[in-house]
């Protein structure tokens, strides 16, 4: 059945069912979802169904005649707003506020109707709080896991603690320069917090030496982002995560390690933490010299031609060039 054939035959439904029970008809003939309501051009609720009324713990006498902005978490209420002047039919995603503030994540599918003369909007949702809630807490017990990790190395090593710290916080601020989203941002910050577990297993002594380490030595600091991604292996961290801990020695021009992966094939994210481990690795204090600012680093990192990705080497320029990454935030000695 065509999808305009389907609307005409829907149509004649809720017309017999209004002129049999009326509006509340209208919100109680909508099976298999877990809340109908129907809203008028003004958005005025003139109906809800009893699965809706549980979902937001409101009575019918509450909500009738009010205006379904009660309803709407602040930040979406103008959306909403619009939506409804504008009598848009196509499917978004919503919060709810029920009665005792709690906040509901619905999937809602309008649908306006023309009876009598009279529009109404009528309106199905969908409850997705209860998978919303679950990934919250899985994002939690990730960012839980990733504390504990680096806590077991800074009992060992406190620099390397201290510089994956500095590092998170840097590429969350890139990030945002970029206009990345939340959930990107998320994953940016725990890999970034992580990324450099590996070197769990690089002698301390090789990891503290003041002098230029020889070959030998180097195979130990480079094997450390495979091993870093074989200790997370088992743990259901999203893929970009693991590629952030295995690829973050990459360079841009394919001259980086372990793998020599190059260009549009290392990931953005990867390419974001690299340049904010590099930034804060150049500009944080080593044995063998001194400190150089985030504007001496950023300026070493714009002459090594190629090695960086360029949209994020710009974001991180502008951001030292603006003033907005401050030494002093991240523990950095400026
Ligand atoms: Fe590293
Ligand atoms: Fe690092």
């Amino acid at each position: 059945m065509t999808r305009d054939k389907y609307n005409k035959e829907f149509q004649s439904f809720l017309e017999a069912v209004f002129k049999q029970d009326g509006v509340e008809g209208l919100a109680n003939n909508l099976p298999f979802v877990d809340g109908a309501l129907v809203i008028t051009v003004d958005g005025n609720i003139v109906a809800a169904n009893d699965a809706f009324l549980d979902l937001v713990c409101y009575q019918q006498s509450e909500l009738y005649g009010q205006s379904i902005q009660k309803l709407i978490y602040q930040k979406d209420q103008q959306d909403v707003e619009k939506r409804i002047r504008e009598k848009n039919q196509t499917n978004y995603h919503a919060r709810l506020f029920t009665k005792d503030s709690t906040v509901k994540f619905v999937s809602v599918f309008p649908s306006i109707y023309e009876i009598d003369g009279v529009t109404y909007r009528l309106t199905a949702c969908f409850d997705n709080t209860p998978v919303i809630n679950l990934q919250k807490y899985q994002l939690n017990e990730f960012k839980k896991l990733a504390r504990t990790l680096t806590n077991i190395l800074e009992k060992r090593d406190s620099y390397t603690t201290g510089h994956m710290a500095r590092t998170a916080a840097i590429t969350v601020e890139i990030a945002k320069e970029m206009s990345l989203d939340k959930a990107t941002i998320d994953t940016l910050w725990i890999g970034a917090s992580i990324h450099d577990i590996g070197k769990i297993s690089v002698p301390i002594e090789i990891l503290t030496k003041p002098d230029k380490l020889n070959n030998f030595e180097w195979g130990f600091i480079k094997s450390h982002p495979t091993t870093g991604f074989e200790i997370v292996a088992e743990v259901d961290f999203n893929e970009t995560i693991k590629q952030i801990i295995l690829h973050h020695h990459e360079s841009h021009d394919g001259s980086g390690y372990p793998d020599g992966t190059m260009g549009a094939n290392i990931p953005l994210e990867v390419a974001i933490v690299s340049v904010a481990d590099s930034l804060e690795a150049i500009s944080g204090v080593r044995p063998y010299r001194k400190a150089f600012s985030f504007e001496e680093a950023i300026d070493i990192m714009n002459n090594q031609t190629g090695k960086y990705h360029n949209e994020v080497l710009k974001a991180a320029s502008s951001l030292v060039k603006n003033g907005n990454l401050k030494g002093q935030e991240f523990g950095l000695l400026h």
